[in-house]
């Protein structure tokens, strides 16, 4: 039994509201209905990112300075590269290590067959565990390049991303560099979608953690009675999803020895992702001794990747 899981469900579903980390999402088949929304149309982060990868290399590659020394490259959280690939194609082999770090070992094994395909030269050397676990067993005397893209940072409270980053920077040397893949404050006709496609593979991907609680804690959430809700905030910029019980229910939880009342149009939060503008991000930024160097946009003006520097 996954502890650590088990401590939050009841923790999240005792709460007021009731709450679950959208960090449960990802699960084999989590993670692959997250490809499937990735593919969709409405959802427009992936393509935006990609398009500033393939459009700007060299501009980001300068901003690197690839050339001053040996470097290596860190991912946090990689999925499965195809946005990164874009960078590592135009960089020289001789130059760098990539180290794409990831807690699925199985998108790590998959990342790491596609790239001896596709960039055979490349040395990969991937880690597997806990973002801080890995960072803070690395070298200090290293030159470092942390990579943070798809938005994933949204998924956190900005208190909590302000404290992420303190942590990532105090990792960081002077000159090192970190790039960030953020997804800008716009109009919720254009958000909305992205987080309820029509295929229904948002509300799949929800959905997942109540399926996944059935399987790992033997429970009995009855999916056909639960609805995905997601919701845009235009004057707060957050984005947020919640499972909401479409009767009066109660769910038992055995492994854990647990049951959970809900009523009708009681919900769960699941997940908010953040839409940034500069000003939210200068506040999560202040005090941790990273500047923004330089700011990319994609040419619809829907995401952005900032490239901050340690001074
Ligand atoms: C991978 C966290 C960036 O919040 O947009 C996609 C996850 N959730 N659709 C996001 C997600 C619903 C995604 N991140």
């Amino acid at each position: 039994m996954n502890l650590q899981f088990a401590e939050e469900i009841i923790e999240g579903l005792s709460s007021t509201p009731k709450q679950l980390s959208s960090k449960w999402f990802y699960d084999k088949i989590g993670d692959g209905l997250f490809v499937k929304i990735m593919n969709m149309p409405e959802y427009y982060l992936t393509d935006a990112e990609y398009e500033i990868f393939s459009k700007q290399t060299s501009a980001i590659l300068d901003e690197f300075e690839v050339n001053k020394s040996q470097l290596e490259l860190y991912e946090l959280g990689a999925g499965d590269g195809t946005k990164t690939i874009q960078l590592l194609k135009a960089m020289d082999p001789k130059n760098f290590t990539y180290h794409p770090i990831d807690i699925s070992e199985n998108a790590l094994n998959q990342l790491q067959e596609r790239l001896a395909k596709e960039l055979p030269e490349v040395s990969v050397a991937p880690v597997q565990g806990e973002y801080f676990e890995v960072l803070e067993s690395l070298s200090k005397n290293e030159s470092k390049i942390i990579l943070f893209l798809g938005s994933n940072l949204g998924n956190m409270h900005d208190d909590v991303a302000k404290q992420f980053i303190k942590q990532l920077a105090e990792q960081m040397q002077a000159g090192d560099k970190l790039l960030l893949g953020l997804d800008k404050m716009k109009s919720k006709a254009i958000i909305l979608p992205a987080y309820n496609d029509k295929q229904g593979y948002t509300e799949a991907f929800n959905l997942n953690l109540l399926s996944r609680i059935n399987s790992e804690f033997d429970a009995d959430f009855n999916l056909a009675q639960f609805e995905h809700r997601p919701n845009y905030d235009e004057e707060t910029g957050i984005a947020s999803s919640a499972l909401v019980s479409k009767c009066k229910q109660t769910v038992n939880i055995k492994s854990l020895d647990r049951t959970f009342e809900f009523e009708e149009n009681e919900s769960i939060q699941t997940e908010i992702s953040r839409k940034y503008n500069l000003d939210i991000l200068e506040n999560v930024f202040a005090g941790s001794g990273l500047a923004i160097k330089k700011e990319f946009n994609d040419s619809r003006n829907y995401f952005m990747n900032v490239l901050l520097e340690k001074n």
